[in-house]
Formats: structure tokens, sequence, C-alpha cells
């Protein structure tokens, strides 16, 4: 099975000749394309191959819309051509106070609307540095509670694990301790749903020198980039690496 690449473009590029650049640069398949909201039919018009992706959804998606100022709703995302959902993004933890209650809602509007979460997860600093066991129990927890009102059995669902410590930092994890962790997800959510079609990827200041070490894990499915997907010149030669893996 080829690597999923999902590119988060957070909120890059600054001009649409940038956008038209980026987009002409990374359209290939098995990438999925996560622009911000305000680029996303233009990307959605100009890609061939690379699927789409919201960056974030609301956690309410009322039938008639709603008085939600500043909100996208996961019928919009779908409408504008997403197929699949960033939600609990740590910096939306982090800068926005995304709690794991807001973050549950949204993975169970995004999946009745017949989007595809890709929900991130991931222990900060403080946590890693206490030891693994404790990384595992700390992610264990957020799966619990963001995948605790689902109403339908799902069948199928994406699980980001990104360190906190390694996004942006050009600290990522090894390629050991995302694969343990990518297992320990796995084995969380199999228990509970053991015919959801499930994949892990692993975020975290991954580039073309890295992105190989990380590739040859069984454990991990596919990655979430940051920096790297929105740099025009970076991204091509990660999509080369996967491509001939
Ligand atoms: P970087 O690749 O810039 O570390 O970001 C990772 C990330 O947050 C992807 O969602």
């Amino acid at each position: 099975m080829k690597k999923l690449l999902v590119a988060n473009w957070k909120m890059k590029p600054t001009t649409l000749a940038d956008v038209e650049l980026l987009t002409r640069a990374s359209d290939a398949e098995g990438v999925v394309l996560a622009p911000p909201f305000p680029y996303l039919d233009f990307v959605k018009k100009m890609a061939r191959h690379a699927e789409l992706c919201v960056q974030n959804v609301f956690f309410e998606n009322p039938k008639n819309g709603g008085a939600f100022t500043g909100e996208v709703s996961c019928a919009m995302a779908k409408a504008m051509g997403a197929t699949y959902a960033i939600i609990g993004h740590s910096e939306r933890r982090q800068f926005l106070r995304e709690s794991d209650a807001m973050i549950a809602r949204k993975v169970a509007v995004a999946l009745e609307a017949g989007l595809i979460p890709i929900l991130c997860v991931g222990e900060g600093h403080e946590v890693r540095h206490r030891g693994e066991a404790q990384a595992v129990g700390f992610v264990g927890m957020q799966l619990m509670t963001d995948l605790s009102l689902l109403k339908n059995e799902p069948s199928e669902l994406i699980v980001a694990y990104e360190p906190v410590w390694a996004i942006g930092t050009g600290n990522n994890a090894t390629p050991e301790q995302a694969s343990v962790m990518s297992n320990a997800i796995r084995k969380a959510i199999s228990t509970n749903h053991p015919s959801l079609r499930l994949k892990v990827l692993y975020g975290g200041s991954v580039n073309a020198g890295n992105i190989a070490g990380f590739a040859r894990e069984r454990d991990i499915d596919g990655f979430l980039v940051g920096g790297a997907s929105a740099d025009a010149g970076e991204f091509p030669k990660l999509i080369s690496i996967i491509h001939n893996l």
C-alpha cells in the first residue's frame, strides 16, 4: 500500500500566484491538499490528481446553516469538494483552546456528513519527557474522548500522531517512536472498532531528508506534513520519495 501524503498548508501561501505554483507542484496521486478555506475552490478546480481536505470544521452542521460567525460547516466543506477534514490540530488546541469535548463533536459531525476525519493527537514536551508509557497513556485519553460521540460505527478514519514537541521545531520524533505510538493508536482504536478502515499518519518536522526513514515503518500509513508541504521546491521531493518506495 502506498503511503498517504497530506499537505497541511496551515495559513500559507499568502498570494494566489503562490497557491497556483504550490498546487501545480503538489498535484499527484496519493496526495491530499489542505489549503486555507479561501483557496479551496481554486485548488479544487486546478488539481487533477490530489484530493481535497479542509483544515477545520465547525462542531455543528445544521441543515439550513446557522448563526456561527466565521465558522465553516461540514456541509459547506463537502459542497466545495473536500473528502477529508483535519480535526483537533494541536495549533487549534493551543491557540484557540479547542478542547477534546469540542473535537469529539467535530469528529462526529464530520463522519455524519460523509467527510473522513484526520484526527490529530499527540503529547507535549512535558509528557514525552516523562517517558513513552506516559505518552501512550496521554494519547489514549485523547482518543477516548475524541471518539466518544460517534453515533454510528464509522467505516473509515485517519488518525495523525503529531507530537506537539516535533511540530515546526525540526525535532522530529524518531521512526521508532512514531511507530510505537502508531501501533498503540491502532490497538486502542481497533479494540472498540474492529471493522474500521484506519490509517495512522505521522506528522512533525517531516521533510525530504527524513521521510524515507519513517516510510519504512509498517505501522505508519502516511504523513501529515506542515512546513515542507507549503514549499513548492520541497514537497515534490517528498512525493517522489513516496512514489518510488
Ligand atoms: P511541520 O511539518 O511544520 O512540523 O508541521 C506538522 C504539522 O503540524 C502538520 O499538521
